[in-house]
């Protein structure tokens, strides 16, 4: 049974807040899966109070839920919230937040602190928290939550992390990347390590390549000041992409320990083939997007975006080839690439196999034969698919591509699709590191792009563009291998 805590938001007025955190707890509430006793306190400046504030979560619930919220299931999880008004600049709101916490009748002794705030404030909060006591686990635990991107660089990282060690215990540090929540990111791992049919091929011998690709229609949206700063590596490939990947490579842990699977997955990071500033160029590629076209919408480029300099050189887009270098993986290249305003919005893993040794059809109508994949969905389809290639019934030798198809996406009864952040945030309540990311491990996927940041920093003048709306730039090409190699960009039969 879960234990009864005080789950209290910073930044609750913002975006993350309102369009993740409070409609999963709502939705964990309705599901009967919080903890009896849990009580949810709002941290904010704007001058409301406890009734005026349930109001406002109110409409929020209801633009984003909308028919499926259950009136009675939303009134008892609206009487778990508390407003508390206070500006965090102001160390004397951490004194009085402590007083309200300590004082509150019903409120327990344990406690979760989630930062949802711009990565800059962290560290105050998190010293504020700690100068109070608030982290002192005499009474009942005390958990810190924190979103990515931990830190602006390698060395930014190493401050952050070096300063919140100082205030909270590795134990009670929650690094939320919340891709790791995802369905079938977490069947990533179960497809691997629960069938034993996949794992003799899953080798440097029987697979060409990887790629992880994710891409979005959307632009920057009401972002460009942070965006402008952060660029595609540092926003989607040094985590989320790169958290992929080590699920793709790790090998088996030895137990379901959160230590035991983070022990793995930081050895497939520092397993990662050091990019030198020499060989960035064969290794990374970056592009911005501009004016283009979607249907018959023109869309404008991102430096037409409000609020991004004229001459930004920021990449919208990223692409990266990496290499492992451990007996499993050596020299098979793993594609990474992202991209805003692409001409579909997907996340998948594509596996592609070598070709049979013995070119046995050459001599038949069939000229070449196409590789077998591994497709994995993780957005918005949810699949795991392999593409084979069978006989065409009929005389002659004709074969075509099928796929056998281990899809697991189904839509509960009831219409909701679990989302990532409500199994993140109950692993928090539990006490469950899995899910998130150790010290370490943030320290080495940093190692893994800083060289790259370091180089594109510099080199300013110029960047290649892409009409939105496409596939992104043809140059990316460049980073292939051989010619055989190319993007894949959809989960159906090419
Ligand atoms: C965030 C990035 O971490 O992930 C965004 O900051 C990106 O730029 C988003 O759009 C993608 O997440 P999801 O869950 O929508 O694929």
């Amino acid at each position: 049974m879960l234990e009864p805590c005080v789950f209290t938001i910073f930044g609750s007025t913002g975006h993350l807040s309102r369009t993740k955190l409070l409609p999963s707890l709502y939705h964990l509430e309705a599901e009967g899966r919080l903890p009896e006793g849990i009580v949810i306190v709002c941290v904010g400046r704007r001058p409301w109070n406890n009734e005026t504030w349930r109001k406002e979560v109110n409409r929020w619930l209801e633009e984003r839920i909308g028919a499926r919220l259950d009136n009675q299931r939303l009134s008892q999880f609206l009487e778990k919230i508390h407003y508390f008004l206070g500006d965090i600049e102001s160390p004397e709101t951490f004194v009085k937040l402590k007083e309200f916490l300590e004082t509150s009748q019903g409120f327990s002794d344990n406690h979760v602190f989630y930062l949802s705030l711009p990565p800059a404030e962290y560290k105050m909060v998190a010293h504020q928290l700690a100068v109070n006591d608030l982290n002192q686990e005499e009474a009942g635990w005390r958990r810190l939550v924190i979103e990515k991107p931990f830190g602006y660089d390698l060395e930014d990282a190493q401050t952050l992390d070096y300063s919140l060690r100082k205030d909270f215990g590795e134990h009670q540090l929650f690094r939320i990347d919340h891709y790791l929540g995802k369905e079938t990111v977490q069947n990533v791992f179960v497809f691997r390590f629960a069938n034993l049919m996949m794992e003799p091929l899953w080798n440097r011998n029987y697979i060409d390549h990887v790629q992880i690709t994710h891409s979005e229609m959307a632009g920057i949206e009401d972002r460009a000041e942070f965006y402008d700063g952060a660029g595609a590596l540092r926003d989607m490939i040094q985590s989320h992409l790169l958290q992929l990947l080590t699920l793709v490579a790790m090998e088996p842990p030895p137990n379901l320990d959160a230590e035991s699977i983070r022990d793995e997955k930081v050895k497939v990071l520092k397993s990662i083939r050091p990019i030198p500033k020499s060989a960035v160029h064969a290794h990374a590629f970056r592009a911005q997007y501009g004016r283009g076209r979607n249907g018959d919408r023109n869309i404008p480029g991102y430096l037409d975006e409000a609020g991004i300099p004229k001459h930004s050189t920021t990449e919208t887009y990223a692409a990266l080839k990496l290499y492992i270098d451990n007996w499993r993986w050596r020299n098979v290249p793993i594609y990474l690439r992202t991209g805003k305003r692409m001409a579909g919005s997907h996340s998948f893993i594509s596996i592609r196999f070598k070709h049979p040794p013995q070119q046995l059809f050459r001599e038949t109508q069939i000229e070449e034969i196409p590789p077998n994949w591994l497709l994995l969905g993780i957005q918005p389809e949810q699949c795991i698919r392999a593409e084979m290639q069978v006989r065409e019934p009929g005389i002659g030798m004709r074969t075509r591509t099928t796929q056998l198809d281990a899809s697991t996406c189904y839509l509960p009864e009831n219409g909701h699709q679990l989302d990532a952040y409500e199994a993140l945030l109950l692993d928090v309540i539990e006490g469950d590191h899995s899910q998130f990311l150790r010290s370490d491990e943030v320290h080495w996927a940093w190692s893994v792009v800083d060289p790259i940041l370091k180089v594109w920093a510099v080199e300013r003048d110029f960047i290649h563009t892409y009409p939105a709306g496409s596939w992104g730039p043809l140059e990316s090409n460049r980073l292939f291998e051989k010619e055989s190699q190319a993007w894949r960009n959809t989960l159906a039969s090419e």
